[in-house]
């Protein structure tokens, strides 16, 4: 067992919705040092797990601490600024006409209107900082609406970045996301799993092949509980993925430590 601080600890969670169980019953640690990735079918769970982590909502039943605070005993809003969160629905509640940068430096104070903190010029040098990581200094001053689909997940990821979380969670960041763009931010996500001074990550995905190599852990759902999960390999590497998804494939890695593909077995 890990004595490495634990991020976020599900104890015989249930989340139930309509009086409907979409998550659970489940157990599930994350501890400071791994990268997770989190697959399963649609409707299996994975943003309602990421939520709980994220302390959006708390459980129906059981127990979950996230930074060691009980949801539900503590200040969630005080808990959600710790958390950086990349996600389709946190870029839709920002104002289109914000430029690459504001969007950035709000991300200080996870602010979705500027005038709502002061900011100095070390926040607005790092902003361009986080971007010029990204390989994106050149959009600071393009408004949100004319960016394409894989600038604005960088930039998404930029400002959670941003608030120095003690961790990220990015739900389905690659989606809609050309070839080009969606290995730019692969890379980018694989910069950060070997940077010892980047927070640690939570990432849903769909697809293995967008699996950075520096992501430790897998959690594969089905219909609400976790069929499997520990470590990458033996969760991917076994026969988990052909019964979640229904049909039998092929999942291998390229090389020890190289990426993932994925393909029904012929
Ligand atoms: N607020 C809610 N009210 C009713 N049902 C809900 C609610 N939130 C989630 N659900 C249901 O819970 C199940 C799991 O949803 P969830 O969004 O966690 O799945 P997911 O694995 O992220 O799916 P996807 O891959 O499509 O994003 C779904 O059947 C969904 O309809
Ligand atoms: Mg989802």
């Amino acid at each position: 067992m890990s004595s490495a601080r634990a991020l976020v600890e599900l104890e015989s969670v249930v989340l139930l919705r309509d009086g409907e169980r979409v998550l659970g019953e489940l157990d599930w640690v994350a501890r400071e040092g791994e990268r997770w990735v989190v697959l399963g079918p649609n409707g299996s769970g994975k943003t309602s797990l990421v939520s709980l982590a994220g302390a959006q909502t708390f459980p129906s039943l059981g127990r979950a601490r996230v930074l060691g605070e009980e949801l539900g005993k503590t200040d969630m809003r005080a808990l959600r600024r710790r958390i950086g969160w990349v996600s389709g629905a946190l870029l839709r509640s920002l104002r289109p006409r914000f430029t690459a940068h504001e969007v950035v430096m709000m991300g200080r104070h996870g602010a979705l209107e500027p005038w709502w903190h002061e900011y100095d010029d070390g926040d607005r040098a790092r902003a361009h900082a986080l971007l010029a990581a990204a390989g994106h200094a050149a959009i600071a001053e393009r408004p949100l609406s004319v960016l394409s689909e894989g600038e604005r997940q960088q930039v998404m990821l930029a400002r959670a970045l941003m608030q120095a979380p003690d961790f990220l969670i990015l739900d389905e960041p690659f989606a809609g996301l050309d070839l080009g763009a969606r290995e730019r931010l692969v890379t980018r996500l694989d910069a950060l799993a070997h940077d010892p001074t980047a927070p640690p990550f939570v990432l849903v995905t769909h697809h293995v092949e967008e699996i950075p190599r520096g992501v430790s852990h897998a959690i594969l759902l089905e219909k609400g509980r976790a069929i499997a999960q520990g470590a990458i390999d033996d969760v991917l590497g076994g026969d988990a993925p052909s019964r979640a998804f229904g049909l039998p494939l092929d999942v291998r890695r390229e090389g020890e430590r190289g990426r993932w593909r994925a393909s029904a077995r012929a």
